[in-house]
């Protein structure tokens, strides 16, 4: 599917001007909480996203090559169920290799549509795509996908619209959200299309622990920069040392916590706010929920959406799951 010709073609933008979150207000909220809490969503600056790609390769982090190793053993039955000519849209704008296994296992797709919030990673990984994938229309739009948005119109028409949301990214949402976010991935899709999601499944407290709880502490090191990100773009005082990563499974609400743990009593400036911890208070930084097959399939049903069929591993680790919008 890559054309052979590596020209440059002009990336068009749908440009949405989605509001920022405020990375100051919503630090000084949850560290000026009773429970003390950061947002997740702010892992991913510069070095956190290395850190995240350098997680995606550890041994014990199983659910990276667990999803590429179904997509690459199931791609010709997932490429049966989105059937020729869709519109494949993004949640996310992935350039990464799960994008390019996908668009590359279809049937002809007219248009890839990833969307997205920051503008100039968006651009970049479309610009790539585009040069890559030539015969396919890249249309991306810079949005915040957690509430509904306008699509852009292919230039030609597609069979059916596909939402894309791999990684279980999903299983970084509450149950309450995750419903929501489902419900825009409905919107999207529209009448006749459906959603192809990884989501991450259930299993041995062992397994899971130790992909959170990484022996190189690569996965530490990438909670922690939180505090580093803090320091430096809102004049933080936290000293790294002082704080430790903690991940455990908590099983009555199916999911993994992170937790960056205060080691001492200690006062903590930011943005010129004193943040005081007492030794052993934590700040819950990520979860990531696990799934049983039949628990997801009843929260997609909450959110109009029919599980057809699903994917997974020879170990039920991970599921590829196809879900069509029910009318
Ligand atoms: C992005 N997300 C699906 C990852 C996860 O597994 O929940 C983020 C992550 N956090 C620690 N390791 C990986």
């Amino acid at each position: 599917m890559p054309g052979s010709s590596t020209a440059k073609r002009s990336v068009r933008l749908l440009d949405l001007h989605p509001p920022h979150g405020d990375f100051r207000s919503e630090v000084l909220d949850g560290l000026g909480a009773e429970d003390k809490w950061l947002s997740a969503k702010y892992f991913y600056d510069e070095r956190g996203s290395h850190l995240f790609d350098a997680i995606t390769h550890l041994p014990e982090y199983y659910p990276t090559r667990t999803e590429l190793g179904i997509m690459d053993s199931s791609m010709p039955e997932i490429a049966a169920r989105v059937g020729p000519r869709s519109c494949i849209i993004e949640f996310g704008s992935g350039s990464g290799l799960k994008t390019r296994r996908l668009l590359n296992g279809l049937d002809s797709p007219v248009a890839y549509v990833p969307v997205e919030i920051s503008r100039d990673h968006l651009l970049s990984s479309a610009q790539t795509l585009a040069d890559e994938f030539q015969d396919l229309e890249v249309l991306p739009v810079c949005a915040d996908f957690t509430a509904p948005f306008e699509l852009p119109n292919p230039a030609s028409q597609a069979e059916r619209n596909v939402v894309f949301f791999p990684g279980s990214t999903i299983g970084n949402f509450t149950h309450e959200y995750a419903a929501d976010l489902l419900a825009v991935m409905r919107i999207e899709a529209g009448r006749g299309g459906g959603l192809v999601v990884g989501v991450d499944l259930r299993k041995d407290r062992g397994i899971l622990e130790r992909a959170y709880n990484d022996a190189r502490g690569v996965t530490a090191d990438f909670n922690l920069n939180l505090l580093r990100r803090i320091n430096r773009e809102l004049g933080g005082s936290f000293d790294l040392d002082r704080f430790r990563h903690r991940a455990i499974w908590n099983d009555a609400d199916g999911r993994i916590e992170m937790y960056l743990d205060s080691l001492a009593d200690q006062i903590v400036t930011v943005a010129g706010e004193r943040i005081r911890f007492r030794e052993g208070e934590s700040i819950l930084t990520e979860y990531s929920h696990k799934y049983e097959l039949r628990e997801f399939a009843e929260l997609a049903s909450g959110s109009g959406l029919r599980v057809l069929q699903t994917w997974t591993d020879p170990d039920s680790l991970f599921s590829i799951q196809y879900l069509e919008c029910v009318d």
